[in-house]
């Protein structure tokens, strides 16, 4: 291997393509047993590479030298290889200060609780200590000399403003986990740091956001650790601006195109043209829900009723929301449940298709649209739901073809 990426267990790491995303070079991800570790780097049979949980600390002792942030947080996450000697850095510093400034947090006076005792902990403090919090508790399972347990945060610590989660709680494919806290605890509580970024949503920043805190996945840092080690891999400084843009790139390539809006508004048509154009993989809610029921949407409705058929929509939202890279058509009343929403914006963004209502027919498969009264009620209750839910409008207009190739240079420009 020259250039790559070791750890333990690597089958979620987006690192191989944002490394595509910045220079011509071969990128290997490579999971290690920790009983290799220590052979792996006396041979150190690579150029460059990036080192992850849980190998940050354990490869100091083959370092000849650390930069001045290895040396401060006590973990590397890039190794270079100079003639056979091991020089190490910590660029999780700069990619979590990038972080903290994409999600809007400003950390100067305030109180911070950092959740986790691993090398991201660390990286953690020294961010924050750089911006100038005024007060940096960290949490673990087990009070240590320098930990306090998740208890003693809720009752000793309720005037913290920020939290940074460093677990790895919540990673894919356990979306729906998260660490042992209730933001109601923190009545000062403003914004949340998750450095898990499979999901590109966690379930803590999707819960800080439903409350109206600033929240951010670990995405931005992912991609600007990366940029800065790249820089080193090859002594080369990017353009300002690289790191936004990957980002971008990367964003839009593994969320998901979600689309909602009223019965035939065109989910399904445009949703398949989406899915051609991009060469992603189409999926519509409601054939999830007749494979996994056997049955179609009226039979289910006549059979078993509404709330039945709502039981099963959820339950296909959950199955596809923890996917990425796919377009999703919603049925029409899929986003009237608050939970269907967060578990579609876990790893989605939500385009609503805003058709007229002269525009819209009424369809006699469709139980609750199946005559122009409904079509009309529905569409005077839904309205605002859809518009609140959305991330996007687009007006359906024109033929899908053309629609569709407008969609995605708008997501792509946007
Ligand atoms: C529904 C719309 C349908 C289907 C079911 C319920 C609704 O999907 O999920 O009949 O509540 O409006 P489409 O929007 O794809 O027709």
């Amino acid at each position: 291997m020259k250039y790559g990426c070791i750890g333990e267990r690597l089958p979620y790491s987006f690192s191989k393509e944002i490394h595509a995303e910045l220079g011509d070079y071969e990128y290997e991800i490579r999971e290690i047993a920790p009983d290799d570790l220590d052979a792996f780097a006396e041979v150190a049979d690579f150029q460059a590479i990036n080192v992850t949980i849980p190998y940050k600390e354990r490869m100091l002792p083959h370092l000849a030298e650390l930069d001045e942030g290895a040396r401060a947080v006590g973990a590397v996450n890039t190794v270079v290889n100079r003639g056979g000697r091991l020089f190490g850095y910590n660029t999780d510093i700069y990619g979590m200060t990038k972080l903290f400034e994409h999600a809007g947090i400003d950390a100067r006076g305030r109180r911070a609780a950092i959740l986790g005792s691993g090398g991201t902990a660390k990286t953690a403090r020294a961010v924050l200590t750089r911006l100038g919090a005024s007060e940096i508790v960290t949490v673990g399972r087990r009070e240590t000399e320098n930990t306090i347990g998740y208890e003693r945060l809720a009752a000793e610590h309720r005037d913290i403003d920020i939290i940074v989660n460093t677990t790895p709680l919540g990673t894919f494919p356990d979306v729906r986990v998260t660490a042992a806290v209730e933001f109601g605890a923190f009545p000062k509580l403003a914004g949340v740091i998750d450095a898990v970024y499979n999901p590109l949503r966690s379930a803590l920043v999707l819960e800080a956001r439903r409350l109206g805190l600033r929240a951010e996945g670990g995405l931005y840092m992912l991609v600007g650790q990366a940029v800065r080690a790249s820089e080193i891999f090859f002594d080369r400084r990017y353009p300002e601006g690289t790191l936004e843009e990957v980002y971008q790139k990367v964003l839009l390539r593994k969320e998901n195109l979600v689309l909602v809006g009223m019965p035939s508004s065109g989910k399904s048509t445009l949703g398949a043209e989406l899915a051609r154009r991009l060469g992603r993989e189409f999926c519509d809610t409601d054939t999830v829900v007749e494979e996994r029921t056997g049955l179609t949407v009226g039979e289910i409705f006549a059979r078993h009723g509404e709330a039945r058929f709502r039981e099963e929509e959820s339950a296909a939202i959950r199955e596809l929301s923890v996917r990425t890279g796919l377009v999703i058509a919603t049925g029409g009343g899929a986003v009237l449940n608050a939970d269907n929403v967060t578990e579609l914006k876990r790893n989605g963004r939500l385009i609503f298709l805003e058709r007229d209502l002269d525009e819209l027919t009424p369809t006699d498969t469709r139980p609750l649209t199946s005559d122009r009264e409904a079509l009309k009620r529905k569409y005077a209750e839904r309205l605002p739901v859809y518009r609140a839910c959305a991330d996007m409008t687009v007006r359906v207009e024109g033929l899908p073809a053309e629609l569709a190739k407008k969609t995605i240079e708008r997501l792509f420009n946007e």
